[in-house]
């Protein structure tokens, strides 16, 4: 276990598990239709990649990737997000599923969803890794959810503090020395 975490929250297996299960349910839910998969950057990454292999090949599945700002270097959200690289293609007429690793104050997935809604997709949903209630400061219907969490510091799986920590193949609270020193 990495020097900066305190506790493993969600082992390997575990992830591993629950990612499974979320491709089953996609994998039901779209069968037979096409379905863009928008992974939201960098979080996301880790977890996109694996749910995409955890989806059938009865689900025609594309992949499109937009990068938004609203944390900086922080811990704390600053409320403003900003579309720092855009989709590559147009969704205009998809189902588009936007893969989250992570919903906590819900500033960044509420203006994402209604931007794609927008562009007038033929349905926008989300899943999301770890779900956050207890932060939420705007309302966001999360679809799909990995893992309900509380209100812990978490790392690992693609999830950063200040950069770090994304490569854990765990995620982990990370100990509260780390950002009080910052
Ligand atoms: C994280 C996460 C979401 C957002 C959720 O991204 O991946 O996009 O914050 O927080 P919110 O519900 O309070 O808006 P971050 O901005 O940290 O960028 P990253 O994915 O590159 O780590």
């Amino acid at each position: 276990m990495h020097q900066d975490v305190k506790e493993i929250l969600y082992s390997k297996e575990e992830l591993g598990q629950r990612i499974a299960e979320l491709g089953a349910e996609i994998s039901k839910d779209y069968a037979g239709e096409s379905v863009v998969l928008v992974g939201v950057l960098k979080g996301a990454i880790v977890f996109f990649t694996d749910l995409a292999r955890a989806i059938d090949d009865n689900v025609d599945v594309s992949f499109d990737f937009i990068s938004c700002s609203s944390y900086g270097n922080s811990t704390v959200s600053t409320g403003v997000v900003r579309i720092l690289k855009d989709l590559d293609r147009p969704v205009e007429g998809k189902h588009v599923l936007v893969v989250e690793d992570i919903v906590d104050t819900g500033t960044t997935l509420h203006y994402l969803l209604g931007n794609l809604k927008s562009r007038g997709a033929k349905s926008v949903r989300l899943v999301a890794l770890l779900n956050k209630p207890e932060r939420r400061k705007v309302p966001v219907d999360v679809d799909y959810i990995g893992f309900t969490v509380p209100d812990y510091f978490v790392v690992g799986f693609g999830l950063d503090y200040a950069e770090q920590y994304r490569q854990l193949p765990y995620i982990g609270i990370l100990k509260e020395s780390v950002y009080e020193e910052a």
